[in-house]
Parts: C-alpha cells; structure tokens; sequence
C-alpha cells in the first residue's frame, strides 16, 4: 500500500497544449476538464484519502473574459455530469475557495453537492477555484481574531480554521506543463511535501502517469527535517504525529 494520502495537483498546460495544436486556449481547457474525470476516477481506485486540485486562481481572473467564463462553464457542466458518480463512487466534494463570485445557480449546484455528498467516507476531492494559498491563510487567521479575540495563533488554531482542515497535509504536489512553481497553492499544507514536476501538459495526462509518479515518490525517504528514525514514510509521519501532540 502507499503513504501517499493526499496528492495536490497544479493542472497546467492547456493554453500551450491548444495553440501547439493551432487552437484557442479555451480549447484546451475544455479537454483538460475531461482528464479531470479520469484522474479523479483513479485517484478514488488507488483508494487516496484527498485529490486536491487547482482549477482557479485568484489571479486567474485577469484572463480574457471568454477564458473566465469557459472555466466557469466548465465547472458548472462538470457538476452537473459527474454528480451521480461522485455520489456512487463514495467521493466526498467539496469547494475550496471563494465562490461568492461565482453565479448563482453555480453556487447553488455546489452547495447541494457539498451537502449531498458530505456523509460519504470515500476521496476528499476538493476543486480549488478562485483560490489563493496567501489568501487561505489570512482568511483562517481572521476567523481566530474573530472567534477569540485577544489570544495568540497556533499552528494548530491555523490549521482547523483552513478551508479544509480535514483534508490534511499534502503528500504529493504534482504540477504539469513543465513550470516547476507554486503558483500560490495551499501554501500552508505544501510545508512537507514531495514536489513532482512534469513536463506532460494537462490535457495529456493520463491516469497511467499519476500512478506511476505515485509509485515513484512512494519511494523517496521522506525525513521530515529529522534523521533519528529509519527513513520509512510510515515511521517518519509516526514521529512528525508524535513531535507535534
Ligand atoms: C492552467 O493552464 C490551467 C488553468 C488555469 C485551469 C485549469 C482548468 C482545467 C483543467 C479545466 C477545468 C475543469 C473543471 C472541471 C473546472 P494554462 O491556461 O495556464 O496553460 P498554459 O500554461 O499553457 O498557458
């Protein structure tokens, strides 16, 4: 079985994926969001706790106007299709994010999803829109001035207060497209993680390749900052549990 609990991946590439190919950028957004059901699908069958994933950024909303609204569109057709097999598939979904800007219908089919699929115990799949890690991080220290004025921030406070305490640290980023940056994503959650980056874009990416970046960093001696313990991810998360109760 792997360590790997909860990967995070940065779904770059569509825009140069779709002008190598003498199409719009958008185009390759819309096939993008097709891998997104693959890669979901498998990450469910690998039995992952959480499947974390950046759809769109804060600073997303500069793009051309067109551009905004596909991505928006294609949120929208994504909950509508693959509502009965996140329901089926025992995924648990939620939004990550502000989505006051979102229309209303849009925030209406995720709240009902969120709702609806709150009780299963299966993937955490969380869609990072309109997200920015910086911003997660103020907004959850606020919510503790708010709730307990006067006291001081603990790791611990910061993190309940996140948009999705129990999705937990990251084990694995993956970004695609070739980039090897954060781009401001779950800045927090990120501190331990491995980092994979690959050269394949977005909407070539295949649920063989998550598998097998998987089996590869399952691999890695993950130390935690520490070098007292035998080097295996299962000890070193044991000690990192322990360090910090
Ligand atoms: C980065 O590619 C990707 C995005 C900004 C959006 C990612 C969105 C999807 C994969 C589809 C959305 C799907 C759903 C279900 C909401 P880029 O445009 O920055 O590519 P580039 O680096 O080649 O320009």
């Amino acid at each position: 079985m792997s360590s790997i609990n909860h990967v995070a991946i940065i779904m770059d590439g569509n825009g140069r994926w779709a002008n190598e190919k003498f199409r719009p950028r958008v185009w390759g957004h819309i096939r993008g969001s097709n891998v997104v059901t693959s890669i979901v699908a498998k990450a469910s069958d690998l039995n992952l706790k959480a499947l974390t994933l950046y759809a769109f950024s804060t600073e997303n909303w500069s793009r051309p106007e067109t551009e905004v609204s596909t991505l928006f569109k294609l949120l929208k057709k994504f909950l509508l299709k693959e509502r009965a097999s996140i329901k089926k598939n025992n995924i648990q979904f939620k939004i990550i994010g502000e989505i006051s800007g979102l229309n209303p219908e849009t925030q209406k089919l995720i709240e009902e999803l969120e709702e609806d699929s709150a009780s299963n115990t299966g993937l955490k799949l969380s869609f990072a829109f309109s997200y920015g890690g910086r911003a997660e991080i103020i907004r959850s220290v606020n919510q503790f001035i708010e709730k307990n004025p006067g006291q001081n921030i603990t790791e611990k406070n910061l993190e309940a207060n996140l948009y999705r305490p129990e999705a937990g640290d990251v084990d694995l980023l993956i970004r695609t497209g070739g980039d090897q940056r954060i781009s401001n994503f779950l800045l927090w959650q990120i501190s331990y993680s491995e980092l994979f980056f690959t050269n394949t874009k977005w909407p070539d990416f295949k649920a063989s390749e998550l598998e097998s970046i998987i089996n590869k960093v399952s691999q890695r001696d993950r130390r935690f900052g520490s070098l007292d313990n035998d080097g295996s991810l299962d000890n070193t998360k044991k000690l990192l549990k322990e360090k910090n109760e």
